[in-house]
């Protein structure tokens, strides 16, 4: 339990809820994982360009417990950090290929992959936050992101890494248990946690890597949790889509259950359901973290780890239909939030690292 905020909302809960979160702490804390854990998700990406060594050096310095990247392989095999499936949104790859602008990362070699400017998309998007020393900035490897989380005297996150797209991959989680292994990172339970949302590549992962802690990531709609609208936002034919998923809810109970056994059955401590958040945008997504679906989750021994939660009011909501972690973009505000306040703003840390 940290800090008195998080003190005083838990004295504010009913015996039975304050009962429930002990166990819950029990329940990550036999995983070796922190409660409640802050995931700073792309790296601080709030702050700084999504997935690059601003951003995770940032959220390594302001005290995020994990970093949290999505893993993708280069045509010549080399393990990298990018959410997309193409390099569009976050780089010049329209300028300097512009034949293969819509092409998927495994397109690319590593080579390649480095030599795009990964940082000035995030100045045109966000000038309110751009700064100089970001122009430029690098497509980053696994290992460079293990050398980040590795790099500071005191302040050791894991690392919590999502096979994206794994079907475009195969062999992915194999690549990764050799790249972990020969780091050394698999020999502290909860140093890393692995996630997907394809729960094939779950079950693989598992295979490699029985001893590391798993969890399930939960979606509404085709494939995934059967929504009661049946329908997915595609054919919706609507054009808001944060609206459209903050009307979406599993068909019933039985069907989230479904979900949460699949989880089981591959092998995960955990779940990361989406969330809803109460400024809507880009990320805001179906509520799955109502507080039935969360003492289920822990009714069969899971925990909870919400994406993406940025704001107080929704750290607030979220905590108090029990969620066990968060990943965020804004791992400084969390951190306020859960009176584990960084020794300095994320300004300070910035321009300490030379941007
Ligand atoms: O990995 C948790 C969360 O990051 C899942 O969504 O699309 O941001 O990878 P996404
Ligand atoms: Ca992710």
């Amino acid at each position: 339990m940290k800090g008195f905020r998080r003190l005083w909302a838990l004295l504010l809960l009913p015996i039975a809820t304050l009962a429930e979160a002990g166990q819950d702490s029990e329940l990550a804390a036999r995983q070796g994982i922190p409660y409640p854990a802050v995931i700073a998700h792309r790296g601080a990406s709030f702050d700084a360009p999504e997935s690059t060594a601003a951003a995770y050096l940032l959220a390594r310095d302001l005290g995020a417990d994990y970093l949290e990247l999505d893993l993708q392989r280069s045509k010549d095999g080399v393990l990298v950090a990018v959410h997309d499936e193409n390099l569009q949104r976050t780089s010049d790859v329209a300028q300097r290929f512009p034949e293969r602008q819509d092409s998927p990362v495994s397109a690319f070699t590593v080579a390649e992959l480095k030599s795009l400017d990964a940082g000035s998309w995030f100045n045109q998007a966000y000038p309110e936050r751009a700064r100089e020393r970001f122009k430029g900035l690098q497509i980053l490897t696994l290992d460079e992101v293990m050398d980040i989380a590795e790099g500071h005297p005191d302040k050791r996150p894991g690392l919590y890494i999502e096979t994206k797209e794994p079907r475009f991959f195969p062999g992915i989680e194999a690549d990764l248990k050799a790249r972990l292994q020969a780091r050394g990172w698999l020999d502290n339970p909860g140093r890393v946690v692995l996630q997907s949302f394809d729960r094939n590549s779950l079950t693989l992962l598992h295979q490699h890597m029985p001893q590391v802690p798993k969890v399930l990531l939960l979606w509404i709609g085709k494939g995934y949790i059967e929504p009661a609208s049946g329908q997915n936002f595609a054919e919706s034919g609507e054009t808001d889509k944060a609206a459209f998923y903050a009307r979406q809810q599993p068909k019933d109970t039985a069907e989230f259950a479904r979900w949460l056994d699949y989880a089981k059955n591959a092998g995960a401590i955990g779940t990361g359901p989406s969330a809803l958040r109460t400024a809507g945008g880009a990320q805001s997504y179906a509520d799955l973290v109502q507080p039935w679906m969360n003492k289920l989750s822990h009714d069969k021994g899971l925990l909870v780890h919400v994406y993406t939660v940025d704001e107080t009011v929704d750290f607030a909501k979220v905590m108090a239909a029990g969620v066990d972690g968060i990943f965020t973009n804004r791992s400084g505000q969390l951190l306020r939030y859960l009176s584990r306040a960084p020794a300095r703003s994320e300004a300070q840390i910035l321009a300490a690292g030379g941007y």
